[in-house]
């Protein structure tokens, strides 16, 4: 079973999403399992403090490495085989499907989420992976990290019902992109920002019942975006 754990000062952030739906379900079903640890726990003087002012001056608190070394080394003790240890920065190669697909067919992955101005510099030296989810900076690791735990945990085997929705979807395959979906109406009509009525019909292709020709049109269609 595929093993995360989170290191951060918010694991509260964590339960509402990972508890629900498809990722709260693999983790019933055992499919993964997620933990979360505060490395606040980890710090070893009475204020619990986590953080501490710049080196050589400046503005905001940077995050302490002895607490998130010794998160790491408790979470690490019982060796699992395939294991990486991933810190989330902006400053990290970006994420994507790919990287999900590697991820998957690990038995521990260990995500550290930085918080307030960063983090000291030496906590680089602990992990296996910097990873980014996009160039922008979020308030802390939290989100990607979640974000993390949600690509990889679909691709599981047994966590999404039909295999086939792994493997039609959007990036399975280099450059694919999904073709397009409809589902009841066939006819929907709408007026947006007050302009005319406008009609928008499903494709007749997909009413047509002819699967040949359907197969043709949605392997134009994804192509084509
Ligand atoms: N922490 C803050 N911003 C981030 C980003 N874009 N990716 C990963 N971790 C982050």
């Amino acid at each position: 079973m595929l093993q995360f754990d989170i290191l951060t000062i918010f694991p509260e952030m964590f339960s509402g999403y990972l508890n629900e739906s498809i990722i709260g379900r693999a983790q019933k079903k055992k499919l993964v399992k997620i933990n979360t640890h505060n490395f606040r726990d980890y710090a070893t003087d009475k204020h619990r403090t986590v953080d501490d002012s710049p080196y050589g001056g400046g503005p905001g608190m940077v995050l302490k490495v002895e607490p998130i070394y010794r998160c790491l080394q408790k979470i690490t003790r019982a060796k699992k085989k395939r294991c990486k240890i991933i810190l989330l920065t902006p400053q990290g190669k970006t994420f994507n499907q790919p990287m999900a697909r590697r991820y998957s067919k690990l038995d521990q992955i260990v995500l550290i989420c930085g918080r307030y101005e960063g983090f000291d510099e030496r906590v680089r030296k602990l992990v296996d992976e910097q990873v980014s989810v996009g160039d922008y900076v979020l308030t802390g690791g939290e989100l990607p990290a979640m974000t993390i735990v949600d690509v990889v945990t679909r691709l599981v085997p047994g966590v999404v019902g039909r295999e086939a929705s792994l493997t039609e979807e959007t990036f399975a395959k280099k450059g694919y992109i999904e073709y397009p979906q409809y589902t009841r109406p066939e006819m929907f009509k709408c007026k947006v920002r007050r302009q005319k009525t406008k009609t928008f019909k499903v494709p007749a292709v997909l009413l047509s019942g002819d699967h040949r020709k359907i197969k043709e049109w949605r392997a134009k269609q994804a192509k084509k975006r």
